[in-house]
């Protein structure tokens, strides 16, 4: 349930490195989807984001710049049809052609356009696909007008945010995150322009310290093949999606939740705080690099 009663209550949910990078470098021939399951090490567990974000994902919302960016612009073959998802994809520029539009249309339940470009081709496509619709926004796309939208028009209570940096930290500032849920990959990608978690503008000024705000620790799993999944709130309430008993692996002996000190032979192989800014749960964590 939303703190905010009137908007479709929210997760941001992605796969990230540890360093909290959610894509392996700058440049756009560079994906997390793509390169991860190259690495030997890593590929082995990452399919494990993709079965959690098949289990809550069937709301959600994402941008046609990372569409275009995975290729949806260019697939030619026919998807295969998914009448359980829907999609909000904001898309001003278009970062989406006529074919990505197409293909969405033909693998998604319903697909929405959310865009304030008067040329962008999904309108023209309405009458082809009764499965697209546009919400159009004359000035500028309104994210907290939209999220009331999709509540209130659609009946929608719980969304997936599965964007990246820039927009997801357009929508912190705005507070329209209630949860996160985030697949931490075992691996350190590093680079200053690399998308992180939330990209965007950085703070510059003491005034600006309000946009923190603390988040508390729902659930923290141990995965296979040394991946975690955590999960956090910034709301009072638990987060409505499900979570699953898989999940109740928390025996590895590698993970505290609070500031314990890590004992051990591996403590000073790589002793990381994931402290979030801002967050009052800690994870402190060591993980091995070699198996000895
Ligand atoms: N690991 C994961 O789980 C995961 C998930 C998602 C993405 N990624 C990666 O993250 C990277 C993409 O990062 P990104 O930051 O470029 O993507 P993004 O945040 O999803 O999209 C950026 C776009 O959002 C739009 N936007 C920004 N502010 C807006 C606002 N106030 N209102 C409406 N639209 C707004 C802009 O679109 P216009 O240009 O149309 O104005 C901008 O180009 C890619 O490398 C991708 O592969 C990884």
């Amino acid at each position: 349930m939303n703190t905010n009663t009137a908007r479709v209550e929210t997760t941001l949910s992605l796969l990230m490195s540890v360093d909290g990078k959610i894509t392996s470098g700058e440049s756009d021939n560079l994906d997390s989807d793509r390169d991860w399951k190259r690495i030997q090490g890593v590929k082995e567990g990452l399919q494990q984001y993709y079965h959690y974000e098949s289990i809550i994902a069937a709301n959600s919302l994402n941008t046609g710049r990372v569409m275009a960016k995975i290729g949806i612009n260019s697939r030619r073959e026919k998807p295969k049809k998914d009448e359980r998802l829907t999609f909000f994809i904001v898309d001003r520029k278009p970062h989406l052609n006529q074919n990505g539009v197409k293909y969405l249309a033909q693998w998604i339940g319903k697909l929405f356009i959310v865009t304030d470009n008067p040329g962008h081709p999904a309108f023209d496509l309405r009458s082809d696909y009764k499965n697209i619709q546009v919400i159009y926004y004359k000035e500028k796309v309104d994210l907290p007008d939209l999220f009331v939208h999709i509540r209130q028009e659609y009946g929608i209570e719980h969304m997936v945010i599965e964007s990246g940096g820039t927009l997801n930290s357009v929508l912190v500032r705005q507070r329209l995150i209630d949860h996160v849920c985030i697949i931490v990959a075992p691996v350190l990608v590093g680079g200053r322009a690399t998308s992180t978690l939330m990209d965007g503008y950085s703070l510059r000024m003491e005034e600006e310290l309000v946009n923190l705000k603390a988040l508390k620790l729902v659930k923290c799993s141990v995965l296979e093949h040394s991946y975690l999944r955590l999960s956090m709130t910034r709301s009072t309430k638990l987060p409505s999606i499900p979570i699953s008993n898989e999940e109740n692996k928390i025996n590895s002996g590698w993970i505290y939740t609070g500031r314990y000190h890590v004992e051990g032979p591996y403590q000073y192989i790589f002793p990381i705080v994931l402290a979030f800014p801002g967050f009052n749960s800690f994870l402190e964590l060591s993980i091995p690099r070699r198996t000895k």
